[in-house]
């Protein structure tokens, strides 16, 4: 049977991607689903072939620009793409005691977290400009709103792809292609079970993808939740910045290490051999 309508989901194993995926499953839809963990994504696949989806999965690492390109211009000519949702992330924070982030979690954050985003975006925006239909939905966060003083690199993951969606949007609005930047408060996943600290008005990985699918279907440019959490750092950002720091004091957290990356540093993140002109 042919497909309506094909999705290609990253991070599609993880808690916001499962529930996500989950939304926009029927019998009218391919998935294309992207994560590292081929276990997860065959699990995650049986689960949304029950509901009459086609499914195919690719076990890759969003920051494998050639593996993300590859893979998802053969799937384009196949099947042309509708929606591209780039919703992989990896989330740390500063080290023990308040000490500096790590530079392997500082690389890791902004190679899966922004390059990433990016790799999976630029695979298939040329295709979807020629047809002149198509949606990118970059999936960033609050923190990219207003920056949490204990996950600097995250936050400043996330406001990179806040800007970089808003520019992608004004390119592409001549060609038909849309682009809609999705900005969550605290969602209950593994990704936040991590988070030690204050979490205001969390909410289930289900009610967020309810949220998330209504604002992709209504082809929004911009769409921050929860509304109280979200118009709280709207205000906050009218502020001097000296003056909107002050309350940034509830937000304390320690971020516990990600079992999921115990990978070698990448090259060029160790100390250095001291070199001579001589060697
Ligand atoms: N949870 C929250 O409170 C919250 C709030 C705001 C924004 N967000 C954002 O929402 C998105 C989903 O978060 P989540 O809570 O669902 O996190 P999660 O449960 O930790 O899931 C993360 C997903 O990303 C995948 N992933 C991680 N590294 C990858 C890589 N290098 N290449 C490909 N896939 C990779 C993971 O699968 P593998 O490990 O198998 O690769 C998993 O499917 C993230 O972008 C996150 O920053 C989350």
């Amino acid at each position: 049977m042919s497909k309506d309508r094909v999705i290609v989901l990253t991070g599609a194993s993880g808690g916001i991607g499962q529930a996500l995926a989950h939304q926009f499953a029927n019998e009218g839809v391919r998935f294309a689903l992207i994560s590292r963990d081929p276990d997860r994504l065959k699990a995650q696949a049986t689960g949304l072939e029950s509901k009459g989806s086609d499914v195919e999965w690719a076990a890759i690492d969003v920051r494998d620009r050639a593996a993300v390109h590859a893979y998802l211009q053969d799937l384009d000519s196949r099947h042309p793409i509708d929606l591209v949702i780039a919703n992989a992330g990896v989330t740390a924070g500063l080290g023990p005691g308040r000490s500096r982030e790590g530079d392997p979690e500082t690389d890791r954050q902004i190679d899966v977290n922004y390059r990433g985003a990016v790799h999976t975006a630029t695979a298939v925006v040329d295709n979807m400009r020629a047809r002149g239909r198509g949606q990118i939905v970059l999936v960033s966060s609050l923190a990219g709103m207003r920056a949490l003083p204990d996950m600097p690199t995250y936050s400043a993951t996330k406001a990179a792809l806040i800007a970089y969606g808003h520019a992608l949007r004004g390119w592409l609005k001549p060609s038909g292609v849309t682009v809609t930047v999705l900005c969550p408060g605290f969602v209950t996943s593994p990704m936040s079970a991590r988070h030690k600290g204050a979490k205001p008005f969390e909410m289930s990985a289900e009610r967020a993808a309810v949220l998330m699918r209504r604002a992709i279907d209504r082809k929004a440019a911009f769409y921050a939740f929860p509304f109280r959490l979200a118009a709280g750092i709207y205000l906050q950002n009218l502020l001097p910045a000296g003056i909107a720091d002050l309350f940034m004091g509830g937000f304390d957290a320690e971020i516990e290490p990600d079992p999921r990356y115990a990978e070698e540093p990448r090259p060029g993140s160790g100390p250095e051999k001291p070199r001579s002109t001589d060697e």
